[in-house]
């Protein structure tokens, strides 16, 4: 009909089939001194240069304003004070620290970053840095022929991401998951470049709809956003696992979660009943399979109301989840944002009353469709609203919940968009903008609500939250899971390198939902699919509605006794998934790690995506084929033992491992060693016995780990009641040395650590702490 009119001539159509140029940010023209950073005046815009330590700078090009350097919720870091040499010539600035410097060229404005010896890290390509009228900024960088990209947290498709076009976009997309689908739930605008055995970083911290292009052009990369200022940081590595230290010291590391997240979940949409769960529970506990958490997915809620439960289908919850606690079971509900619009919900009175809901900027709330139907939405971009949000979780944990599950916080609304009106006016703890600039950080602001929320209820005990959308720092408040795959093999083989990229992104704690989510799982896929769940970070088996249920014993006793094995193993190996987990609370690092992260000079290790590390010494190699009994394993250097068989294979090279269907290729490295333990039953969990499986290796291998234990429940770790063994190996022909250095006032309950020594030469015999070992060596810890 507007074609009729004079519409049909509207000036806009015309720009629109034109691609508008970027404009460059052309010649420098004055330098100013901030208190710490500088400033720079270029023709087409402004550039702030700070130093957050010797280590990370901070780039900020703002096109038409002075540089804001206020920083986005997920940089958690001030600024140092950072020693920074500066001279001029007359064609660039240079700004240098110990570890970086900066190459600022005059005319037109290009800044290169290299190392302290003067290797290019980051430079700017022909294209430099630019902006459009819309208000879209670009940075163009030079691509070398040796750069490997990885990290963009959530994002289908192989480990290495050279070559991809990716955008950042909190979606709910349960279309299924493949290599071109994108955007996922997860917004994590970072990645880390590997050249040539070097590793350097780049966050561009920016909350609009951001695109990276990492392999349209021979010799540049772009990162590019809809909005607000051009905003990176670049870290100097020069190894992955540097680069992730510097990485989450800005944005912040996983608290350490409490001990039984770590265990196995069985959660399924829906186990609609009190009835179901009770008799699910019974299952567990009658097949003697470790279970830690139950889900409960939205059916347990009146109408899908959150913070209620339907009197009907769960007419005693409390009662329900004190029996399964004593069991030795938790249950963990979902909680979505959507607020049922119901004059007669208290939570949606509340939420009006106290003007919580986002609103427009004419004062309307907006409404928009999820599962409980017309529902407002909390603003967690607003202190007031978080709090409200934090405490209404009283109601779940005055039951004895201590782990809540978020989903839909993309926010994910039921309309062509699939998401919130872009238009809607956030309050932003003050400084209002619109839900196009803060879309990606709704679900992460909702995690923060919902995390401290539950820290201030669970008075000195660890929550555990799950959520499905984040942003750069979501590590800080939730554990993350990949939403909704497929029961197919590719989805299983899709979750290595999904789950190692987030790793990388500096979230530990993720899984995929093992089995697949929608789509009807089978017995053999189950099979393969939980001896990998059992190895990574996160560990819940989830199921769609209107598909073959697909708890461990769905599939009759062979599969069943397969899939207990590895569960079990799950528990087993425990004291060391604690401690790894432990180490990434501290330093970042990931649980489960790419090859490239122990291996970065071994370019075979570049795209390996069907094999896994857990921490530094323990290489995984499943099978994720069907039918499939045999697959070809890349060793890297060193010797490897398989745990199972006690079989050695040597590094640099690939052999051909049988894996028949119970069986899950794991290897340790020579001269190395493992933590374990022994299941006991559900209600015990604590270990009580453990020991410590040395590799033994020949002459001059050596291995050094921490061992870390605590109650594994509450931060009384943080003052000091905690067990850490920093142990030490060295094997020689003659004698295998062990040095164990223990610190901490945690008693736990094992009062020693039995020695388990696997390929032990003849003649080698065993010294721990300067005393030789006679009989069955022990370590005594009291
Ligand atoms: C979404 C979630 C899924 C959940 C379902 C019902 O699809 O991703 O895990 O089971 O909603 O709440």
């Amino acid at each position: 009909m507007l074609e009729d009119t004079s519409f049909a001539i509207h000036p806009e159509k015309e720009n629109g089939t034109r691609n508008q140029a970027f404009s460059d940010i052309g010649k420098l023209l004055t330098v100013g001194k901030k208190a710490d950073y500088h400033l720079f005046h270029c023709e087409g815009g402004e550039v702030a240069i700070r130093f957050y330590r010797d280590d990370i700078v901070r780039i900020v090009m703002n096109p038409l304003s002075a540089p804001r350097m206020e920083v986005s919720k997920a940089v958690i870091a001030q600024p140092q004070k950072v020693a920074v040499k500066e001279t001029e010539d007359v064609k660039e600035y240079k700004l240098e620290t110990n570890r970086l410097r900066l190459h600022i060229q005059k005319a037109p404005f290009r800044i290169l970053i290299t190392d302290q010896n003067g290797s290019h890290l980051v430079a700017e390509a022909a294209l430099g840095m630019g902006s459009k009228a819309n208000g879209e900024v670009i940075a163009y960088k030079a691509l070398q022929e040796k750069d490997h990209f990885y990290g963009f947290g959530e994002k289908t498709g192989h480990l290495d991401k050279r070559g991809e076009k990716y955008e950042m976009w909190n979606s709910d997309v349960y279309a299924p998951h493949n290599p071109e689908t994108d955007p996922l739930y997860e917004s994590i605008p970072y990645f880390m470049t590997l050249r040539e055995g070097s590793a350097h970083g780049i966050f561009f911290d920016n909350t609009y709809r951001t695109f990276f292009d990492m392999g349209s052009h021979e010799s540049y990369y772009s990162f590019k956003a809809e909005g607000g200022q051009l905003d990176y940081y670049v870290f100097a590595g020069p190894e992955p696992k540097t680069v992730l230290e510097q990485y989450t010291y800005l944005t912040g590391r996983m608290p350490l979660p409490p001990k039984w997240a770590l265990g196995y979940h069985q959660s399924r949409y829906s186990y609609e009943t009190e009835e179901e769960v009770r008799e699910l529970a019974d299952q567990f506990i009658a097949r003697d399979i470790p279970l830690d958490v139950i889900h409960l997915d939205i059916h347990y809620m009146n109408g899908y109301r959150v913070f209620t439960f339907d009197q009907d289908r769960f007419p005693n919850p409390e009662k329900l989840i004190t029996d399964l606690r004593e069991m030795g079971i938790r249950v963990v509900p979902i909680v979505d944002p959507g607020v049922k619009k119901d004059a007669e919900y208290p939570i949606y009175q509340e939420g009006v009353n106290q003007d919580l809901f986002c609103k427009y900027i004419e004062g309307d709330i907006y409404f928009g469709e999820v599962w409980p139907g017309v529902s407002a939405f909390p603003d967690f971009t607003d202190e007031k609203a978080r709090k409200w949000w934090g405490e209404k979780h009283a109601f779940y944990t005055k039951m004895g919940i201590e782990g809540i599950w978020n989903d839909m916080n993309e926010p994910a609304v039921f309309n062509e968009t699939k998401t919130m009106d872009v238009n809607v006016m956030h309050r932003n703890d003050g400084d209002p903008t619109t839900h196009r600039e803060l879309h990606n950080v709704y679900g992460f602001l909702m995690g923060q609500a919902t995390y401290e929320g539950l820290k201030e209820q669970l008075e000195g005990k660890r929550p555990f939250l799950l959520t499905r959308a984040g942003y750069a720092g979501v590590q800080r408040y939730a554990a993350v899971w990949t939403g909704d795959n497929r029961s197919f093999w590719e989805h299983l083989q899709m979750a290595l390198p999904m789950i190692m990229n987030l790793g990388i992104s500096g979230v530990p704690f993720a899984g995929p939902d093992v089995g697949g989510f929608a789509h009807d799982t089978n017995a053999e896929l189950l099979t393969r699919w939980t001896q990998v769940g059992a190895f990574t970070p996160y560990f819940r088996n989830h199921s769609a509605i209107g598909f073959r249920y697909q708890e461990p014993w769905q599939f009759g006793e062979k599969y069943e006794a397969i899939i207990k094995k590895y569960i079990r193993m799950r528990y087993e190996w425990m004291p060391q998934l604690y401690s790894l987990f432990y180490e990434a609370s501290k330093t970042g690092l990931p649980v489960m790690r790419p090859l490239l992260m122990e291996f970065p000079r071994d370019e075979k290790t570049y795209n390996i995506n069907d094999q896994f590390m857990l921490g530094d010494n323990v290489m995984i190699a499943p099978i994720m084929m069907p039918s499939v009994t045999d697959r070809a394993v890349y060793f890297p250097a060193g010797m490897w033992i398989d745990v199972e068989t006690g079989a050695t294979y040597e590094g640099n090279k690939t052999h051909l491992i049988h894996a028949a269907l119970d069986k899950l290729p794991i290897f340790v490295k020579r001269g190395s060693a493992i933590m374990q333990t022994v299941w006991e039953s559900n209600k015990e969990k604590a270990y009580k016995i453990l020991m410590l499986h040395v590799f033994a290796g020949e002459d001059g291998d050596s291995y050094q780990f921490t061992y870390y234990d605590d109650d594994g429940e509450t931060f009384a770790f943080e003052n000091g009641d905690y067990l850490q063994l920093n142990i030490d190996i060295r094997s020689t022909a003659e004698r295998i040395t062990l040095s164990v250095e223990k610190s901490g006032a945690y008693i736990p309950p094992y009062h020693e650590i039995n020695l388990m020594l696997v390929g032990r030469k003849e003649g080698q015999h065993v010294i721990i702490n300067g005393e030789k070992c006679k009989g069955n060596p022990v370590i005594t810890l009291v």
